[in-house]
């Protein structure tokens, strides 16, 4: 398999025949390309909690069509017993990762759908499911394609761009949030240098976001954390480019852990930190960063996963934190796909919201 054709996978897709859902894995990549065919829902639960499927709107598709196969076994007509069955699945599938809000968001869009067409016999509702998972991920490549428009007004040809995590095309339905500038670019000739943080400590940095940028011929130079304000001070880097998995109503922003460090060091240089995410990742709903839940992850991820030998002593303490808050006060701007929030965030993303 030629692994420079992975921007030619589907991330997340629905095989109607098979009735399953289909997921690139990623806990493969780069060495891989696997696809996994799941039909049950303790193994899509499974797939989003060990990151087969990860980065915000990805997880949010993967859980929108699994809620869908999961409706599609329930076997009755009558439509409160149906609903119960249906909320219990849905419940479940939000349980699998607390902080991308797009997981959430994806399966409330469901729930909604089941909820108001009481009129409809259950089969009919099963196809309505099975058309609003269908549309969240035909959505998300066009608002991931005005993010990349929206994005590229904001740098030139030849530029350098610091990027954490993987905000691209593996972690979206195509082209990604902080990444779709690059590949627009790409396809218009416009080319970048592109500095990927590894990002300890599951490493979407150097797996993923480096595979997908050198798979698209993107000048790609893969840095550990620890240099990226080595890179910055060099004078290599123009803007800092991330993603986001939950942003609330202050235009603090929750990404990858790391991703609030970078943008202390972009301040200190006097680089642009631009977060980039869909509206469905702004949380109205919270005031602050500061409420926005942490997953906290297992231990054997900084101690053991990558080396041959675990490598830290046993019975050490591990907090292993999988995102944090950029305060708002540090973001230049929020790119979404209608348009560039600018501060004061509480009034630009209210506007934005609005539609
Ligand atoms: O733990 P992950 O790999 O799901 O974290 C992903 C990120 O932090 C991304 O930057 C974010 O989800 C945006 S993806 C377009």
């Amino acid at each position: 398999m030629n692994n420079n054709a992975i921007l030619t996978y589907e991330t997340v897709s629905l095989d109607e025949n098979e009735r399953s859902l289909l997921i690139l894995d990623q806990t493969k990549l780069p060495a891989s390309i696997n696809i996994l065919h799941l039909n049950d829902i303790h193994d899509i639960w499974n797939a989003i909690y060990t990151l087969q499927v990860r980065g915000a709107p990805a997880i949010g598709i993967a859980a929108a069509f699994g809620l869908y196969l999961e409706a599609l076994k329930i076997d009755t007509d009558d439509y409160p017993s149906f609903l119960e069955k249906f909320k219990k699945a849905k419940d479940y599938l939000n349980s699998a990762r607390p902080t991308a809000v797009n997981l959430s968001w994806a399966l409330k869009r469901l729930e909604k759908i089941a909820a108001l067409n009481n009129d409809k016999t259950v089969p009919e509702i099963k196809e309505l499911l099975r058309l609003e998972a269908v549309a969240i991920k035909s959505e998300d490549t066009e608002t991931c394609r005005l993010i990349g428009e929206h994005g590229l007004t904001l740098i030139h040809n030849g530029d350098g761009i610091l990027t954490h995590c993987n905000a691209g095309q593996l972690a979206t339905s195509k082209y990604g949030t902080a990444l779709a500038p690059i590949h627009l670019g790409r396809e218009r000739g416009i080319n970048f240098r592109v500095y990927c943080d590894e990002t300890r400590p599951l490493l979407q940095g150097a797996r993923l976001s480096a595979f997908e940028l050198l798979a698209d011929g993107v000048d790609t130079t893969l840095i550990c954390d620890n240099m990226a304000s080595q890179v910055m001070k060099n004078g290599w880097v123009n803007a800092v480019f991330v993603g986001c998995d939950r942003a609330s109503a202050n235009g603090d922003c929750c990404n990858k852990i790391g991703t609030s460090g970078l943008a202390i060091l972009a301040r200190h240089y006097g680089i642009p930190f631009y977060v980039f995410c869909p509206a469905s990742t702004i949380d109205m709903n919270i005031k602050t960063g500061a409420e926005i839940v942490i997953e906290q992850r297992q231990p054997e991820e900084v101690t053991e996963i990558w080396y041959s030998k675990r490598m830290a002593p046993d019975g050490v303490n591990v907090y292993n934190p999988a995102f944090d808050v950029t305060e708002h006060e540090l973001i230049t701007g929020i790119v979404t796909e209608f348009g560039i929030a600018r501060p004061p965030y509480t009034e630009s993303l209210r506007k934005i919201m609005l539609p």
